[in-house]
């Protein structure tokens, strides 16, 4: 407050002195005090004013200091913002500009203030900055524009820029403040996100698996194309109908119905069934993977149709059979054959022990006896000589026969057709059975192999007829037929069931004629029943050219 001055005083006593002269100075000396008192409290109020000024003044210079702080903290984040800042007036010429745009554009600060911003757009987006301006000018709310700029130096860069108006007090238009976002990481990410679906994609419908996806409601999401080819269903139908329709059972069985499931690591489902549109059941082999998004569960089913390989699976199982089966008749058959084998040689050496070599031996102790004896007369000697002779001459008889048996050499003297002759005229000496021998259209040669398969299997059908036909007559007939030449061994006997199965296999007799032929590109037919008599039928093609029997 200010201090009254000396002036005050000089008034007072002035004031004083005119107070005892005359009446008149007390009119005036009363408007003076009148005075000087209006004037204190003009004083007074001018005091309170000046102390109101100057704490104004004070509160004024704080705010100021204040102002100052947060225009400078302002101007620093303006400046080293990370995203780019940029002021232009409403032509669109640069004012202002912040560090990271001088660095978008590799310009510095000072240069670029005063130019126009579009000549920093690349040249494809140029046309279009116009149109923002004047966008912007008549909204309120922000605009954004995905542009790209072009840099001093190096190659475009794509940035997401936010728009806004700057408005004076007047609400008019006054500049354009620009957000400029550098968008090079989230264009490549875009770019990589959008590769990454399209090989996915690509994946999925080249897939030759079925792929489906299904949300937690079990519905299908996605049907891939190896999907609507295995399930006979295009995925347009597909979509939205639930998975039972196609696997039954399948989320059920997963343990997925109860809410249980995989994360992560795919699960292998064996054994299932899957059911196509046409109502077909076919087997299946799965893998489920589940994967969250967003919270919602996804399970994705890949799915591959076995049927092919269930088939080869069980021809396998069935060849493995077969041949399980083959590998034990074999072993019997090779038990029967060493067998028959040992039998032979037994016979044969039999035969050859208690017959042959004791009818030699008796022939020997008579020769002897006759040569130790007394001399006798010639005429005396003709009767036991004559005996000798004729037990050499049986000896000699079934010498000959067992050699054949062994191996029919009158099949390489004679021919087939005279060598069947022979053995059915001696069959025919038995009793209970007739035999007679057809032959028509014969080739003069056969074959040696040949002659000696059906030799063996005429003997074998006739050995056989001798031994379970029973009484009967046989008709053997040889013809040429077909290219080749035909056996056929009739007889009227007891007949049997060639199919009949279970009891165990006794002989070799039918099964070493079949492979006999089978050996010289033949076949044989067996037909017989029961009561009915057995038909034996031999066939063999004759090749051109053979090693013939004269
Ligand atoms: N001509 C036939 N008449 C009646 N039964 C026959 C005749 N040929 C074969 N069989 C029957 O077929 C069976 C098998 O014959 P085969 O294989 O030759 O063996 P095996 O003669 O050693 O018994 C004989 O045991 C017999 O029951
Ligand atoms: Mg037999």
């Amino acid at each position: 407050m200010r201090e009254p001055s000396a002036g005050d005083g000089a008034v007072e006593r002035r004031a004083e002195r005119v107070e005892g002269a005359s009446p008149a100075w007390d009119a005036l000396r009363a408007t003076m005090e009148d005075g000087v008192e209006e004037q204190g409290s003009a004083l007074e109020e001018l005091r309170a004013e000046v102390e109101a000024l100057e704490a104004q003044n004070r509160a004024l210079v704080r705010t100021h200091q204040r102002t100052d702080a947060w225009a400078r903290r302002y101007q620093e984040l303006f400046e080293l913002a990370p995203d780019g800042y940029l002021v232009t007036d409403p032509r669109g010429v640069i004012r202002e500009v912040n560090l990271a745009v001088s660095a978008l554009l590799d310009v510095p600060v000072t240069n670029l203030a005063g130019k126009p911003f579009v000549v920093y757009l690349a040249k494809a987006h140029r046309a279009r900055f116009y149109t923002f301006l004047a966008r912007v000018r008549d909204t309120s709310a922000a605009l954004i524009w995905d542009l790209e700029l072009q840099p001093r130096r190096g190659a475009i860069c794509p940035v997401t820029a936010t728009l806004a108006p700057a408005r004076g007090a007047r609400g008019e238009v006054v500049g354009v403040r620009w957000l400029l976002r550098d968008a090079t990481a989230r264009k490549r990410m875009e770019a990589a996100l959008r590769e990454s679906e399209a090989r996915l994609s690509g994946i999925i419908s080249s897939a030759m698996d079925a792929i489906i996806s299904v949300d937690a409601a079990e519905r299908v999401l996605l049907f891939n194309p190896a999907a609507e080819r295995m399930f006979r269903c295009a995925a347009a139908d597909a979509v939205g109908q639930s998975l039972d329709r196609f696997i039954p059972g399948f989320l059920a069985e997963s343990g997925l119905a109860e809410g249980h499931g995989v994360v992560g690591g795919p699960m292998r489902l064996l054994g299932t069934w899957g059911l196509r549109a046409s109502g077909d059941r076919f087997p299946l082999e799965a893998s489920l993977s589940r994967t969250d998004l967003d919270g919602e569960k996804l399970w994705t089913i890949i799915v591959r149709d076995v049927t092919e390989r269930a088939r080869a699976e069980l021809m396998v199982r069935q060849s493995r059979r077969a041949l399980e089966t083959s590998r034990g008749e074999l072993r019997a058959l090779t038990g029967l054959l060493l067998t028959a084998y040992e039998d032979e040689r037994r016979r044969v050496s039999q035969e050859l022990h208690d017959d042959v070599s004791q009818r030699l031996a008796a022939v020997a102790v008579e020769l002897e006896s006759l040569q130790r004896g007394p001399s006798r007369s010639a005429r005396s000697l003709s009767a036991p000589l004559g005996k000798v002779h004729d037990q050499v001459a049986q000896l000699a008889d079934d010498v000959h026969r067992l050699a054949y048996a062994l191996h029919p050499r009158m099949l390489d003297d004679l021919g087939l057709a005279l060598a069947l002759e022979t053995y059915l005229r001696d069959l025919a000496k038995r009793p209970g059975v007739s035999a007679r021998m057809r032959q028509r259209a014969l080739r003069s040669s056969i074959p040696r192999d040949h002659a000696l398969c059906l030799y063996r299997v005429a003997q074998e059908a006739l050995r056989n007829v001798t031994r379970h036909a029973g009484a009967a007559r046989v008709t053997v007939t040889l013809a040429g037929v077909g290219g080749g030449i035909a056996l056929c061994v009739k007889d009227t006997g007891n007949g049997f069931d060639p199919a009949a199965k279970g009891e165990p296999r006794r002989g070799l007799g039918l099964v070493s004629m079949e492979e006999r032929v089978r050996l010289i590109d033949g076949r044989l037919v067996v037909r017989s029943r029961p009561g009915g008599g057995t038909h034996v039928h031999a066939w063999a093609p004759l090749p051109s050219g053979p090693e013939d029997v004269p």
